[in-house]
Formats: structure tokens, sequence, C-alpha cells
């Protein structure tokens, strides 16, 4: 089942979403629900708080043909480097800016079936993990820029709304 994508402004997407404590059929349901939203979508990221579900659990796509990925209760547990990097957002549908992210980290997460993991990430799987991460904490990339950037997003979205259809693309996370 396709989901209903939140949109900037729905207050969920500012709460900080809760661990799961078990994958259950039904956290199953929902990552194969997430994956059909993914791809509608053409995003390479998506939180499950995206989707009006507040709970630890991102999809992550490397672009490099692996496929969508789902982590739950992910953590960053080691972190080098900063690098700049073009970032959207499926909740922010429209807006596009560079981001500083670590270039390399290490996370530890489930995978879907609530085996441990635990890998180092670099370039734009590295980029779409912390983007994922802060979404589970209530933080949206806009937060990230610099005043005087984000003050002018807010103001153009504040005058020109948010596009319905969410413009299909490869950075919007
Ligand atoms: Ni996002």
């Amino acid at each position: 089942m396709i989901l209903k994508v939140r949109k900037y402004g729905d207050p969920i997407l500012r709460r900080k979403a809760d661990a799961i404590p078990a994958v259950t059929p039904e956290i199953k349901g929902l990552i194969a629900d997430m994956i059909e939203t993914i791809y509608d979508q053409v995003g390479i990221g998506l939180a499950a708080p995206q989707v009006g579900i507040p709970l630890r659990l991102i999809l992550v796509d490397d672009n490099k043909g692996g496929g969508v990925r789902p982590l739950i209760n992910p953590a960053i547990t080691g972190r080098r480097g900063s690098v700049e990097g073009e970032e959207g957002c499926l909740s922010i549908p429209g807006i596009f800016a560079p981001v500083v992210r670590a270039e390399w980290i290490r996370v530890s997460a489930l995978d879907g079936d609530g085996a441990p993991l635990d890998f180092e990430a670099s370039g734009l799987l590295a980029r779409v993990i912390q983007h994922e991460i802060d979404h589970l904490d209530g933080i949206l990339f806009i937060d990230r820029l610099d005043k005087v950037t984000r003050d002018r997003i807010k103001r153009k979205i504040k005058k020109e709304g948010l596009p319905d259809e969410a413009p299909h693309s490869a950075f919007a996370l």
C-alpha cells in the first residue's frame, strides 16, 4: 500500500521517534508499504515519521543498484570528515540546498529481520543515512542550513506553498 508522505508543517515531522522493541509482522508490513511508497515517489531515502509513523525505522537506497534496504533503530557510532552536497526531501518538495554532512560514518542498526548490522558508509549512502536519522529526531535538512538560507526558504514556502506532487528527483530523501 502506498502511504501518504507528510509535508513540512506537519507536527509529526518535528517529533522524536520511538525505538522499535521487536520486529513484528506489523513492522514488516510497514517496511513493505514504505518500500512501495519510496518507489512510487522515486526517492532514495524515507523515514517512518514521513509516513506518519513515529518509530525509528528508515529506508535507504545507495543508488548503486543494491535496492532499498530497511534500517531499524539506526545509530551513528562513528563519523569522520565533512563534505557538502545537494539535498532535497520528500516532505519539502521542490526545495533543494547544499548541506554539510560527515563524509564517513559507522552505523549500527537492525535489518528487516531484526538481525544486528554494523557497517561503514561513505558518499551518497552516508548522506542519505544521516538525513534519514535526522528525521527520527525531528530534524529537517533545512535546519542544517545557515540562517539566511533557511529564512529565505521558509519565506518562499510561506509565500508559494509546497507543490502537491513531489518532483521526482534522485536527491529527494
Ligand atoms: Ni527527508
